[in-house]
């Protein structure tokens, strides 16, 4: 397997290009999920300055359920419509959160939390879960962040294979 190194570089646009480009690289001949998505939350572990949590949760039976991450353990059922990730896969809209104290129901699964991003899957009209990354630092994800992962996730849409998951 090829090293994938972090990059040093203050050009959002650039980074996600090359994490978008290394994650393609991982999941592209891996048909197993489970698999793939761990790979792609240790990318985001390694990839990413100033973050201390990244990973999936998984919409099973009508909630959000822990899928594969990095950082230290974390809520295993989050309610639709409550909290951060809760909030984006009632709305199917991405959450941008400067500062988690001000979002209202934020489940705090790390108290160093203090900011976080969490973007909706969905695939074929389908809710298939949310990618959750948080930051130590207040307003550490912005709308360049936003449209970076959401390159992300639509990379995982094209390779996946979510019948393997939920
Ligand atoms: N903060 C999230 C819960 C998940 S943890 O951050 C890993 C929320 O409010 O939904």
């Amino acid at each position: 397997m090829n090293e994938i190194k972090k990059v040093k570089t203050d050009d959002k646009g650039k980074f996600y290009n090359y994490m978008n480009m290394k994650l393609i690289g991982l999941i592209c001949e891996e048909s197993d999920g489970l698999a793939n998505l761990s790979n792609a939350s240790a990318l985001l572990n390694l990839l990413l300055d100033e973050i201390n949590w990244a990973g999936f949760y998984l919409y099973k039976n009508r909630e959000l359920i822990l899928g594969p991450f990095q950082g230290k353990p974390a809520c295993t059922h989050l309610q639709i419509g409550k909290g951060v990730c809760g909030t984006a896969a009632k709305e199917l809209k991405i959450q941008v959160v400067k500062d988690v104290h001000e979002f209202p129901g934020h489940v705090a699964c790390d108290s160093a939390s203090e900011s976080e991003i969490v973007l909706p899957i969905v695939y074929e009209g389908k809710l298939i879960g949310v990618l959750d990354i948080d930051s130590p630092i207040k307003g550490r994800f912005d709308e360049m962040d936003a449209k970076g992962l959401q390159r992300f996730v639509d990379t995982l849409n094209k390779y996946m294979d979510w019948s393997t998951v939920i």
